[in-house]
């Protein structure tokens, strides 16, 4: 039997295929019993902080919105004193006496291992530049509402950046899984050799195959397609290479086509660059650069399911939180 009690969720390496099972099983749960109006209060009693050190929609409001139905109570932290005049490790000792749990946003990897470390409470990683584990669990519940095969049986393919923190936990969690992930994008961008033997390690035991191309044919036979922005947050000043490198991927309705799959589903994490409403890709394209990395067509299409995905954030981070405190 799956005890999570008192685990922290920094990256998916630390969690057998059978615990994230539990977890996604967890969420599919409490989604029903949200839908039916059944309050349970799990988490009644509990505080919680959220730290995050980058901008955030999604991760902040699951985060919220999940403590609160299960009535604990929540604590946004920006501008604190960590890391600037107070160590990591002096700030989760602190952190750890006043609360139940602790989410983090952020840079380095090493930060939320640290707070993990020394705050001796469960610790949540809401995203660094290696790894956003709570996006992978939203990202495979959403894949099985969709394609109604077994996991392994389905074919994922990244394209895009493929050795980003979102592309880093998708090979993790497939190979885990036994999903036959393919990482289509240019070779400079290829997944790192240590992601790589890691996922092709786990695949040995799970079933799965785990492929890098540079060909877009590799998209052929997909369920999904899943891409994320070509610049992530904190490597803003890669913006003109990466438009260079990545215009041939963007995600368009010939890339759908090529996957010769009519039911295929298109997948982001969001948030998206798919036209020019926003102020940073309208700042792009005065520079000359189009930094769009799926158009606004299939973002708007039957095959995109990113809306669900964004709400599978709530279940997946509720169940986490459910299942280690
Ligand atoms: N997908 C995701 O993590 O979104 P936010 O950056 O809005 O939290
Ligand atoms: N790769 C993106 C994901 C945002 C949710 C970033 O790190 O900015």
């Amino acid at each position: 039997p799956v005890n999570l009690k008192g685990r922290s969720l920094l990256t998916l390496k630390d969690f057998t295929a059978e615990e994230i099972k539990y977890l996604l099983n967890l969420a599919f749960d409490l989604k029903a019993k949200k839908r039916a109006g059944l309050r349970q209060e799990l988490l009644k009693g509990k505080n919680i902080v959220l730290i995050f050190d980058k901008t955030s929609t999604r991760t902040r409001t699951a985060f919220e919105v999940a403590a609160y139905d299960e009535g604990a109570h929540v604590t946004f932290l920006t501008n604190s004193q960590m890391g600037k005049k107070e160590s990591i490790e002096d700030t989760a000792k602190v952190l750890g006496r006043m609360y139940d749990g602790i989410e983090y946003r952020g840079y380095k990897q090493e930060v939320v291992e640290a707070l993990a470390k020394y705050s001796g409470v469960p610790v949540w990683n809401g995203l660094t530049d290696e790894a956003h584990p709570t996006q992978g669990l939203a990202d495979v519940m959403t894949m099985m509402e969709f394609i109604h095969k077994p996991l392994n049986q389905m074919k994922l393919v990244f394209v895009g950046d493929t050795r980003n923190n979102v592309a880093n936990t998708l090979m993790r969690i497939s190979s885990k899984l036994g999903i036959h992930y393919v990482a289509v994008g240019p070779e400079s961008l290829k997944p790192s050799d240590e992601i790589m033997n890691e996922a092709l390690e786990n695949a040995k035991e799970s079933g799965a195959i785990i492929e890098y191309t540079p060909d877009l044919d590799g998209v052929k036979g997909a369920d999904a397609i899943y891409t994320d922005v070509w610049v992530s947050m904190g490597e803003e000043d890669k913006m003109p290479e990466r438009v260079e490198l990545l215009t041939p991927y963007r995600v368009d309705m010939n890339l759908i086509k090529r996957t010769e799959n009519p039911n295929v589903i298109f997948l982001h994490c969001l948030p998206s660059f798919h036209d020019f409403e926003t102020t940073v890709a309208k700042e792009a394209k005065e520079r000359g650069l189009d930094i769009r990395e799926v158009t606004d067509e299939v973002f708007r299409s039957k095959h995109s399911k990113v809306f669900d995905q964004a709400e599978n954030r709530m279940h997946t981070i509720k169940a986490v939180m459910v299942a280690t405190l």
